[in-house]
């Protein structure tokens, strides 16, 4: 049996194979609101045959959506909303899970269709961004955003936890805290991004303090039996990448300490001068690293979206779980087109029957 086909347990929870579909943005909400868009996008990919749907990046609180169209969570009724989403994953065999984000310096931006940059500030539809210090992420994405004050840090912890206890209530049972990507909580941790001359900024131990401070209050309402993980950007590919693997994966044990379940491995995002090494499958030697040296299970995404790369990944002991991103846009049923080519004896476990009696035949 292939390893990508094998269940994978963490707390209570058990997957039926190692596929994972990463959290995506569809851009399609209307302030915060989720509609009948993403209930057909998420209960498709789960009806594919992954193992985990985990619901795009949803915003704690309105200024905290990278665009007007991106998904929240801020009160109940948006909460409620998810409700069919829920439904529709778990009748299709996958566990619902949700990524919850508040997007920082990056916030306000137009849908990458329609620019991909900050939306301008005369525009009625621009908002003010708010981040560890004042200064912009540059290149598309040049606003100043606000330095936050120690009110606005509590405020936006407070606002993790009830966006965690709204999800829970309404029914996800994976939970996963958006600290990756240039967004709010990588942008404390990253230089390129935090000068804080505070608590929350300068030292190591300081630039961790946010992330470790929001992770413990959430995991206070996050039911023990139940994951909770953490995306994170380990690296920057800006030239100092030993340096700050090094402290992610020292951030890594803490995480792991302070209740962390499993780290989805990416990267920092939190400046234009990058220069990533894209290539299939690239970040799984970084994946492992972190899973070797801090001892926490991973799942990472970025390339594994063909079948042999993916059963690879977790043969060679770099994933615990695959993220397959965009091959489940181009695929919602990506899975069981991979059992197939990987030669599961009877792939239509992956399939409700109403599809695998026709398709086994032909
Ligand atoms: C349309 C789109 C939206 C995305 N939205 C999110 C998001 O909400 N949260 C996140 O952590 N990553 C997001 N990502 C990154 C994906 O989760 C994933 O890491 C990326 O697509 C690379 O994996 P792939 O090569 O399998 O596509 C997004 C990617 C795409 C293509």
């Amino acid at each position: 049996m292939a390893a990508l086909f094998q269940p994978f347990t963490l707390k209570d929870v058990t997957l039926r194979n190692r596929i994972a579909v990463p959290p995506m943005c569809q851009y399609s909400a209307t302030d915060g609101l989720v509609n009948e868009w993403h209930v057909a996008n998420y209960t498709g990919m789960a009806r594919g045959g992954a193992g985990l749907v985990i619901v795009e990046a949803t915003a704690v609180s309105p200024e905290g959506r990278i665009t007007p169209g991106c998904t929240g969570i801020w009160n109940d009724q948006l909460a409620d909303a998810f409700a069919p989403i829920v439904r529709g994953i778990k009748a299709n065999g996958a566990v619902p899970g949700i990524q919850i984000a508040h997007a920082g310096r990056k916030a306000s931006a137009n849908r990458p269709w329609e620019g991909d940059d900050h939306i301008a500030s005369d525009d009625p539809r621009s908002w003010q961004t708010i981040a560890p210090s004042a200064l912009p992420f540059g290149a598309n994405l040049p606003k100043v955003p606000e330095a936050m004050t120690l009110d606005d840090i509590a405020r936006v912890k407070s606002d993790f936890v009830a966006a965690a206890k709204r999800a829970l209530a309404v029914g996800f049972e994976w939970l996963e805290l958006h600290f990756a990507h240039g967004y709010l909580a990588q942008s404390f941790f990253s230089e390129h991004a935090n000068q804080r001359t505070d608590a929350y900024g300068g030292s190591f131990e300081n630039r961790c303090r946010f992330l470790l401070e929001t992770l413990a209050a959430v995991r206070e309402v996050w039911p023990e039996n139940l994951p909770l993980t953490i995306r994170f950007g380990v690296i920057e590919f800006d030239g100092r990448d030993e340096q700050t693997l090094n402290e992610s994966i020292e951030l890594t044990r803490q995480f792991k300490a302070a209740g962390m379940d499993m780290m989805s491995v990416s990267m920092g995002f939190d400046t234009p001068k990058a220069n990533i090494p894209w290539a299939p499958a690239f970040m799984g030697p970084i994946a492992k690293r972190v899973r070797d040296e801090a001892g926490v299970p991973v799942s990472s995404a970025w390339g594994f979206g063909e079948p042999h790369i993916a059963e690879k990944a977790v043969q060679d002991g770099q994933l615990d779980l695959v993220m397959v991103g965009k091959a489940h846009l181009a695929n919602p049923h990506w899975t069981y087109q991979a059992a197939r080519e990987l030669k599961i004896d009877k792939p239509s476990w992956t399939l409700p029957a109403p599809y695998a009696h026709w398709l086994e035949r032909y």
